[in-house]
């Protein structure tokens, strides 16, 4: 088995005890790093950066070099998934992703394909194997997927939006459809991320951005029931599941079998623990935005959050993605104050 120097991540995440408090940042490959921003000038543009395995890998490990974090997550995203299911996307400057064609039928979702990573996801699995052999063990690599309800949302959309009613309004009037569609991305996603495993991931997260749109009875039709199948199919190595707002599926979220639940900035710590009960490991859930504060306001806030949620079971991290306009400076301070709090 690979033995990694620093494995602090993995056993957090597995519940066993740790000398210290592992850290690392959703978003943290890319935006904030002028050293990405020149990697991805000389690329071109995000998808060539992303579909490049020689370029991804070194924007993936540019926060391990550069910030301190414990573990690198691979450069990619979570729309590859219905690129390599014949959905393709383009990344639009100051807009962000746009499909082009859109899930509007169920003719539409019988044309869509069951992935196949080894073929059509072959990049990100060769950016895994590249970026494993430069860590060679120094931090875990994280693996991830969209959560197939969020994925379903820029589907059926066909863009980012603030309310996603046009998706929303399908699980309304479209049920079968709905769950058509969400199964063959279940199923891709299962084999993606069995295939970045194969590869060298050594934990895998799943994001569900857009969870909080969605009432709790929705939620538990349309999510839970498939985030449950690629939990229950992923074996090998630790998950986590994010949820980004929903708050009010933290029970049900302690009953998955996963490892780690992510929690936003929105949740109490001490209530979540008693919603998730004490079998899983948690993490989060700075306000990306304490990063825009002064080093004594964000050492300040990541002392309080610390104490919150104790030293063990936990990965510190933001309760979302870090903004792009975030001086690294004030992210390493960030890291650096998890590190000397976090310490037994
Ligand atoms: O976390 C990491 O550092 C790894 C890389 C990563 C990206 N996207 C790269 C990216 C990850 C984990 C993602 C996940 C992702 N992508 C999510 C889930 C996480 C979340 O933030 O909720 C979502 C919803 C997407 C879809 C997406 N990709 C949007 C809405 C956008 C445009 C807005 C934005 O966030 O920048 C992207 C583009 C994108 N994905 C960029 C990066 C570095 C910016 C593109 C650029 O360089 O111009």
């Amino acid at each position: 088995m690979e033995k990694l120097q620093n494995d602090l991540l993995l056993r957090a995440a597995r519940g066993e005890q740790t000398e210290r408090i592992p850290v690392w940042m959703m978003r943290q490959a890319g935006r904030i790093l002028p050293e990405y921003r020149a990697v991805r000038e000389k690329a071109g543009s995000f998808i060539q950066l992303a579909t490049n395995p020689e370029l991804a890998a070194e924007v993936t490990i540019q926060p391990v070099d550069i910030l301190g974090v414990d573990a690198a997550i691979i450069f990619s995203d979570i729309l590859v998934i219905p690129e390599a299911m014949g959905l393709p996307y383009i990344m639009e400057e100051r807009v962000g992703p746009i499909f082009p064609n859109i899930i509007q039928s169920m003719a539409d979702v019988e044309k869509l394909r069951i992935a196949d990573p080894e073929h059509d996801l072959k990049y990100v699995l060769d950016a895994i194997k590249i970026v494993k052999k430069e860590l060679s063990g120094r931090v875990p690599l994280i693996g991830f997927a969209g959560a197939p309800f969020t994925l379903l949302c820029y589907m059926i959309e066909g863009r980012g939006s603030k309310t996603f009613s046009k998706a929303k309004k399908a699980l309304y009037t479209d049920p079968v459809l709905s769950h058509a569609l969400l199964q063959k991305i279940t199923d891709s996603t299962i084999l993606y991320l069995k295939a970045q495993i194969a590869a060298g991931a050594n934990l895998v997260q799943i994001f569900d951005s857009w969870a909080g749109i969605l009432s709790p009875e929705q939620y538990r039709i349309y999510s839970l029931p498939y985030i449950t199948q690629i939990c229950d199919a992923i074996t090998e190595v630790p998950v986590t599941v994010f949820a980004k707002g929903a708050f009010f599926a933290r029970e049900e979220m302690g009953k998955l079998n996963c490892e780690v639940i992510g929690l936003d900035w929105n949740m109490d710590v001490a209530e979540s623990r008693k919603l998730i009960g004490g079998n899983k490991t948690l993490q989060g859930n700075l306000d990306p935005c304490v990063l825009y504060g002064s080093f004594d306001e964000i050492r300040n806030q990541t002392k309080i959050m610390i104490d919150a949620f104790g030293k063990q079971r936990y990965i510190a991290n933001l309760g979302h993605g870090v903004y792009p306009d975030t001086n690294p400076d004030n992210v390493r301070c960030f890291i650096d104050a998890v590190k000397e709090f976090g310490s037994r």
